[in-house]
């Protein structure tokens, strides 16, 4: 059986990775969740799995080093996949301390436990893997037009944000080049999907399209995102941990570029085309919510991945197209007005302290 360290396993990415992954694997893993629940960290998206044998949670911080040296005797992992991080751009441009802490010093501390860990006399313990979940955001932008995020894109991150997960990147191959760690680094554009935090352009979009609150669309609303639906891309990362190259950089992402506007609008489409006349929730759902304001500062213009390697050295393949994804998520928020509330009012918060005693 082996043991995956899975860190920030109660965000949007990280549990619907764990989600995927028990189903795929039942009892042939064991998962150990380790989050420090920030804002971002809710349990509520792993209340269905919680009671599992080989399901554990631990609330930890990575930036804690001695409670991860504690962790790393106490198990023998054999994968790390590492999600942990402050996420949203526009937190970034307000407060980028946290930020560096997190992305970048709270990678290190995670890089240096498992090191020890897996040392041997050899260079490291067989079967061991390292994933470090990266995005597309470390490539820059790209201009309105053609052209392409590949591996070999050199780095230009603009954001606070995106820099720290650059930093990340580079210590990660710094131990790859120095020690050779056993690590993999994956790339991924924007995902998509159930549990996703209402601060993130979708899922704010469909709560306040549903409250009758305006649709805020920064500047000139023609900024492009590459959106991916969130399994597919957990099933990549399963992949790449199994079959890709030990060392080797991927690309994660579906040819999916869509501007701001379009996704906008295509929520309200979906949303008037899901609820029925008679729900009182489609009353007042319109063009008219849209309210072009402020642009975000810095705002990249465009992303878009080219998966070629991973499709072709992997045979991955998004399995999602964005029409089906896109009434999936929409469909998922409708049914589950509980987590948005719960997630809105904070009463998530007190998820944890419920379950465990104290947050
Ligand atoms: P998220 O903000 O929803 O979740 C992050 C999780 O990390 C939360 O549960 C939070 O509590 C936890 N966390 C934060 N700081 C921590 C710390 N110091 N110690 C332990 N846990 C901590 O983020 P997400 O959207 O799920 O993104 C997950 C990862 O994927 C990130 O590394 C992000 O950079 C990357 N990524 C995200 C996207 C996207 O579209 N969301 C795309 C590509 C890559
Ligand atoms: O590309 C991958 C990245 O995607 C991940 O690394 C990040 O963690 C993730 O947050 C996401 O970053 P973005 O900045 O692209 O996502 P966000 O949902 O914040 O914004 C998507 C686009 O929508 C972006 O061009 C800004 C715009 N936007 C966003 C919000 C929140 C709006 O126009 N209005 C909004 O209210």
């Amino acid at each position: 059986m082996k043991t995956y360290l899975v860190t920030g396993g109660a965000g949007f990415i990280g549990s619907n990775y764990i989600h995927y992954m028990l189903e795929k694997y039942g009892q042939a893993i064991h998962i150990v969740n380790l989050d420090s629940l920030t804002y971002a960290g809710n349990l509520e998206n792993l209340k269905e799995i919680q009671e599992l044998p080989n399901y554990e949670f631990v609330k930890m911080d990575i930036c804690n080093k001695e409670d991860l040296a504690s962790l790393f005797q106490k198990y023998n992992f054999d994968r790390i996949i590492h999600f942990a991080a402050e996420s949203h751009v526009d937190r970034s441009i307000k407060n980028p301390d946290v930020f560096a802490a997190t992305n970048i010093m709270g990678t290190l501390n995670l890089l240096n436990a498992a090191k020890k860990a897996w040392e041997s006399k050899d260079g490291f313990l067989p079967d061991k893997r390292y994933l470090q979940v990266s995005t597309d955001e470390v490539y820059g932008s790209l201009d309105d037009g053609d052209g392409y995020f590949y591996e070999t894109t050199p780095l230009d991150p603009h954001s606070p944000y995106s820099a720290s997960k650059a930093s990340a990147d580079m210590l990660v191959k710094s131990y790859i080049d120095t020690y050779r760690f056993p690590a993999n680094i994956t790339r991924c554009s924007n995902n998509y999907g159930p549990y996703q935090f209402p601060e993130k352009l979708i899922p704010l979009i469909i709560n306040n399209a549903l409250q009758k609150k305006s649709l805020p669309v920064y500047g000139d609303g023609k900024n492009v995102r590459d959106w991916l639906y969130v399994r597919d891309h957990a099933k990549a990362i399963d992949m790449v941990c199994e079959m890709g190259e030990l060392f080797h950089i991927y690309n994660i992402g579906g040819h999916n570029e869509k501007q701001n506007i379009e996704i906008v609008k295509t929520i309200l489409d979906t949303l008037l085309e899901l609820l029925p006349e008679s729900d009182a929730r489609r009353a007042g759902i319109s063009y008219d919510l849209i309210q072009y304001v402020g642009d975000r500062k810095g705002h990249d213009r465009r992303y878009a991945i080219a998966p070629d390697k991973i499709r072709s050295e992997i045979g991955w393949e998004p399995e999602t197209m964005f029409r089906d994804g896109i009434r999936l998520t929409v469909q998922w928020y409708l049914s589950h007005e509980d987590w948005m509330k719960n997630v809105t009012d904070q009463s998530y918060m007190k998820y944890y302290a419920d379950m465990y005693g104290k947050r």
